[in-house]
């Protein structure tokens, strides 16, 4: 049997796609599947770092320590790691698309596409926001964890 490989893929990778990687794990585990679960960031400012504080705090909040994840920043390597890949907005998704290598297996999607009812809808980036801007961030990547958990049972 083939375990799933599933990519998380927002700016920083330190608030978003963490969030989203946390989930699905969490989610994964309750339901005792086994997946490999991991995200990036387009971009490689934060390569290296823990998440956001903020982030760490949300997930905090429903038991999950992310505490040690590090940001890391998507490579092309990652179209042939995984399986699929979620982008967390539109601009992410863009972007993936430029990066992946040509004839990749790997499909791309944008997040809340897994979603009933979300389909085109955007995780905003909570960066410049609050602590509520990382709960409703955390109500979104939870929602489409249980999507892909429900497809992955199936
Ligand atoms: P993320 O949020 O893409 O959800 O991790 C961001 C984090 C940092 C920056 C942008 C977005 N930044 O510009 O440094």
């Amino acid at each position: 049997m083939t375990v799933p490989t599933i990519l998380f893929v927002c700016l920083g990778n330190i608030c978003r796609s963490p969030l989203a990687e946390a989930a699905l794990r969490h989610e994964a585990e309750q339901a005792g599947i086994r997946a490999m679960i991991d995200s990036a960031g387009t971009g490689g400012w934060h390569a290296g770092e823990p998440p956001d504080r903020r982030a760490i705090a949300e997930a905090r909040r429903h038991g999950i320590d992310i505490s040690g994840y590090r940001a890391r920043q998507v490579t092309r390597d990652d179209f042939s790691r995984f399986g699929r890949i979620y982008a967390l907005d539109r601009q992410n998704l863009a972007d993936l698309r430029k990066l992946a290598p040509a004839g990749s297996p790997a499909r791309l999607s944008l997040l809340m596409d897994v979603v009933p009812g979300c389909e085109g809808q955007a995780v905003d980036d909570p960066w410049y926001g609050e602590a509520q801007d990382f709960a409703r961030c955390w109500e979104e990547v939870s929602a489409a964890a249980r999507a892909i958990v429900a497809g992955l049972k199936v």
